[in-house]
This record gives structure tokens, sequence and C-alpha cells, in this order.
């Protein structure tokens, strides 16, 4: 039975537990989110003893050599004396903006704190100062705004979501860290086809991506796929239009799953659209974010369509199995 330290105490790790379940059984809270090694909230440090390599996966060679790890998948092999020492401080800023994107969708606007730097895509950890609750959240913004943006959809019984709609106002302060996650856009290969598919908020990330790919001068084909349910999830459509009109390259098209979509939209099954619009996806690079199951299907589906895993990128929204 592994003994794991943490601030001078020691805690038996028992059998097939994580260190994050170990030290939750034990009443000691480290901040954490998806519970599947997907958001990075859980990351700290073995300060003495090995991580096993699992547990490392998805972090940068620079962390992993550090001894930085993921304590939501790590099963310990061994004695581990682990500290938090975070590899991104938290910081406090100030809401400066909130405002409804749809019924069910909140645009929110945060100062950005200086020297702060980031690629449009990523996400950072937001907490809520009263007890530490901890969800990711894609930045839709870019480098060169002097704001960083968030767009947060409302789910059913959701902590922070609801706490966000209803009770988080204009001035308040909240903590976030990161940067964190690969879904951005490295500049070169200007003329390269790209293809942004998103489902309800997966279109923050898009976003962003798609304003630092116009920034970036990208002249090849950019095709756009915004998926919802029924035409009402749909957010950002003017400006997507509008951004349309500007970048004779970009293509936008609106998919709802039930109902009459919007003009120059289509109704049906996200998974199989893009392949079916564009044809073969060789050459491609593809952007994938939201819904967990429609990313996964959807990557599947653009490998078989002929894009290289290389060049697909995504981010799954996965949320939180329990707090
Ligand atoms: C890398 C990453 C980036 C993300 N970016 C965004 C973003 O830009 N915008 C955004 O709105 N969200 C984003 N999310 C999801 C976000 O982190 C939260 O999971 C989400 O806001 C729900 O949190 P909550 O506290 O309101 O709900 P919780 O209290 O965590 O959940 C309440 C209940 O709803 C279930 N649930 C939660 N989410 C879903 C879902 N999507 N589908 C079905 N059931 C669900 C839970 O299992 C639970 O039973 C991202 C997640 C990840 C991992
Ligand atoms: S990566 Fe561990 S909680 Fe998300």
């Amino acid at each position: 039975m592994p003994t794991i330290t943490f601030e001078g105490q020691e805690y038996f790790c028992a059998g097939d537990e994580t260190i994050l379940e170990c030290m939750t059984r034990h009443g000691v809270l480290l901040p954490s989110s998806c519970q599947s090694g997907a958001c990075q909230s859980c990351m700290i440090r073995a300060l003495e003893g090995t991580p096993p390599p699992e547990s490392q996966s998805g972090l940068k060679d620079t962390l992993k050599q550090q001894n930085f790890f993921l304590a939501c998948i790590c099963k310990p092999t061994g004695d581990m004396s682990i500290g938090l020492s975070s590899v991104s401080p938290r910081k406090t800023v100030k809401v400066t903006e909130k405002e409804l994107l749809n019924e069910s969708v909140v645009r929110l606007r945060l100062e950005r704190p200086s020297g702060f730097s980031y690629r449009a895509g990523q996400f950072i950890n937001l907490l809520r100062p009263s007890d530490e609750l901890t969800r990711s959240y894609s930045l839709a913004s870019i480098e060169s705004d002097d704001f960083l943006e968030l767009h947060i959809k409302r789910v059913p019984e959701g902590k922070m979501s609801n706490w966000v709609f209803d009770e988080l106002q204009l001035g308040d302060d909240v903590v976030f860290f990161g940067p964190a996650g690969d879904c951005f856009y490295i500049s070169g290969r200007i003329e390269q086809p790209l293809l942004l598919v998103g489902t309800g908020t997966g279109l923050a990330p898009l976003y962003g991506i798609l304003r630092d790919v116009f920034s970036h001068r990208h002249t090849g084909p950019i095709h756009l796929f915004h998926a919802s349910l029924a035409t009402a999830g749909l957010y950002l459509e003017q400006t997507l239009r509008d951004l349309h009109a500007e970048h004779a390259n970009l293509t936008y098209t609106p998919v709802v799953l039930h109902g009459e979509p919007p003009e120059g939209g289509l109704q049906g099954n996200l998974v199989d659209i893009p392949s079916h619009v564009l044809g073969s996806l060789s050459g491609y690079r593809v952007f994938i974010c939201g819904d967990p199951a429609i990313v996964n299907a959807l990557r599947q589906k653009c490998f078989l369509a002929g894009a290289s895993m290389q060049d697909i990128y995504s981010d799954p929204f996965v949320f939180s199995p329990h707090d």
C-alpha cells in the first residue's frame, strides 16, 4: 500500500485508488474537475518518488521532467511525496463584461492580467472563490485582446455554470489558473485548408482560433460548422456571417439536429456533415471542440475521410463526474 506524504502528513493509498481519490477519502481537497486526465486542473508535483508514466500523459516534456503529473489518473506504484507547487500561479481578476449570447450561453469578459500569455483556443481553469470549485473554460479571445473571453453554457443542476449565470456580477473577483491545452493554431502552412467543427460552446475555442487564423493572414479555405440541437442553441450567428463577408476564404455553416436550420444552414447529424459536404479531408488541418461523444466520433470520421491524425486537434469538454 503506497504512502503519500503531503504537507507533512502521511496518507495510505488503497488498492486501485488514484492519488486524487485517496486524498479526497482522507478529507484533503485538491483542485480537480474532469477527473479523467483532460483538464489538468489536478496537476501536482512529485517531490519524491516517480509518477507512473500514464499519469503524465498529455503534459509537455518540460513539465514531465519536473515531475508534474495528474493526480486524478495517478495510481502510485510506490511511496511518493507530493506538493501543490503550481506550474501556473493563480490569478485574481475582475469580471468586466457579462452578456447573454442566447438563452443558455453567457459571455464573460475578464481582466487580462499583465504578462499573461496564451494561445487562442487554449483553456483556463476557473475557481469559484468561496469554495474553490474548479471548472475548465476555453478562451474565445486572442492574444492581442486586452480581455479574456469565455462562453459558458448553463448546465441543468450545474454548480459552476448556474453560479456564473445567477450570482456572479460585473466587478466581482474570480480566480483562475492556466492556460492549458494544445488545441490551437500554429502559424505556417497558410495555404492549408482548415476545418473547424464544434457543438454548443465548443464555438468558444473555435472563435478564438478563427480570429487567430485571420490575424496570421491564412489564405487557405476555412470551413466552420457550428452545431446545436435546434436553432435557439446557436449563437454569434451574425458575427460569423460578418466575418464571412469580410473574408472570402471563410465558409460558415450552422447545423441543427432538429427543426428548420437558419439560412444557409443544414439539418442533420454533425458527425456526418463535414465529410459529406467537403468530400476528402486529405491535407486538411482540423479543430474539433465540444461534446465529448461528438468530438470523439468526429475525430474518427475526419481520419477516415483522409485527415492525418497529426493534423487533428480536439478539445472534448469532459464534465466532472461529481464533487
Ligand atoms: C478542456 C475543457 C474546456 C471546456 N470549455 C468549456 C467552455 O468553453 N464552455 C463551457 O460552457 N464549458 C466548457 N467545458 C465544460 C466545463 O468545464 C464544465 O464541465 C461545465 O460548465 C459544467 O460545469 P457545472 O459545474 O456547471 O456542472 P456540474 O455541477 O459539473 O454538473 C452537473 C451535472 O450535469 C452533468 N453534466 C455536466 N456537463 C454536462 C454536459 N455537457 N452534458 C451532459 N451532462 C453534463 C454532470 O455529470 C452532473 O451530473 C470545458 C471542459 C473542458 C474539460
Ligand atoms: S485532469 Fe485531473 S481533474 Fe481534470
